[in-house]
């Protein structure tokens, strides 16, 4: 049994709360969500409807002190960067572990080291997933070893670039060709692309840091999903990894892979197996 809070109401909560109803034995204890108070009965209705088996209890509201009132035995964090800055800090000096989903927020380095102070100080853990990655086990354990390179290139349809920076640089719906919408830094993708470098921030935290990663961002006409590859050259060893991920129905920009991986974060609280 679990008491869980969620931060967020969109595709990838939803797209849990669908999974954990599929996967647990027994509801969650208690479930917390936090939304935005314009949301709020809007989630209401959702979780009537469709989640009322997910949780022996729940509750809704708009701060993170119900949430910590609630004492949660772990929060997800899947709303944006805005939520972590307003949300995050105050849970994790609570004492309460957070798994943080928009993971490109902590490109913001002065953000990033709030967050591991207010980890430290309440004695939780900030949990970084896989997300819609893979090999993340790997890479952070080579960069103990250290003498890393590493490229990561993320490809995804046009429509999963609209209302981005990409819009301005090229035209989206007119695209005949893989174009390459962004070179640099893992950091330069997170802070250009805050929705769409998720996975860049993830390979950067897990290895070679957020200025040493290269990072290359392209929208392809010929894409049916979102791809996610990357190479790691270390003296110790060397792979590319590429996944080829559905993207969500709800939200082009997000790979399903995201909530799957999400889920098992939870799940390895639950279970007595961990993998
Ligand atoms: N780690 C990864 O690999 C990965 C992959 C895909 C997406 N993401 C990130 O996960 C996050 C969620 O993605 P999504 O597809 O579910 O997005 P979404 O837009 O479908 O849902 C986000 C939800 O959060 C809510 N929200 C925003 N700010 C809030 C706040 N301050 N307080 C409470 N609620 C707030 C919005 O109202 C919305 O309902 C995004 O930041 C996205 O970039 C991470």
């Amino acid at each position: 049994m679990i008491r869980l809070g969620i931060i967020g109401f969109g595709n990838i909560s939803t797209t849990l709360l669908k999974l954990l109803k599929d996967v647990l034995e027994n509801p969650l204890e208690h479930l917390t969500i936090v939304c935005r108070p314009e949301y709020n009965s809007q989630v209401n209705q959702i979780m009537r409807e469709d989640f009322n088996d997910v949780a022996l209890e729940y509750c809704i509201d708009s701060n993170a002190e119900t949430l910590i009132n609630n004492k949660p035995n772990l929060v997800v964090e899947c709303a944006g960067h805005d939520a972590v800055i307003e949300h995050v800090a105050q849970v994790l000096s609570a004492g309460f572990d957070t798994i943080v989903v928009s993971i490109g927020a902590l490109a913001d380095a002065a953000l990033a080291d709030s967050l591991y102070d207010a980890a430290r100080k309440g004695k939780a853990r900030l949990i970084i997933p896989a997300g819609a990655i893979g090999g993340i086990d790997l890479l952070a354990s080579l960069k103990k070893y250290g003498k890393l390179d590493v490229s990561y290139r993320g490809i995804k349809p046009p429509a999963a670039w609209s209302g981005t920076l990409a819009s301005k640089l090229v035209d989206l719906d007119h695209l005949t060709k893989e174009t390459v919408i962004f070179s640099g830094s893992a950091r330069e993708a997170a802070s250009a692309y805050p929705k769409n470098a998720n996975v860049a921030a993830t390979i950067a935290l897990a290895g070679a840091g957020f200025d040493a990663t290269k990072t290359e961002l392209v929208a392809d006409p010929k894409a049916t999903g979102n791809i996610h590859e990357y190479s790691v050259d270390c003296p110790l060893a060397h792979y590319t990894l590429r996944v080829e991920s559905q993207a969500s129905p709800g939200n082009a920009k997000t790979s399903m892979t995201t909530a799957y991986s999400i889920m098992r974060e939870i799940t390895n609280r639950i279970g007595h197996i961990v993998i």
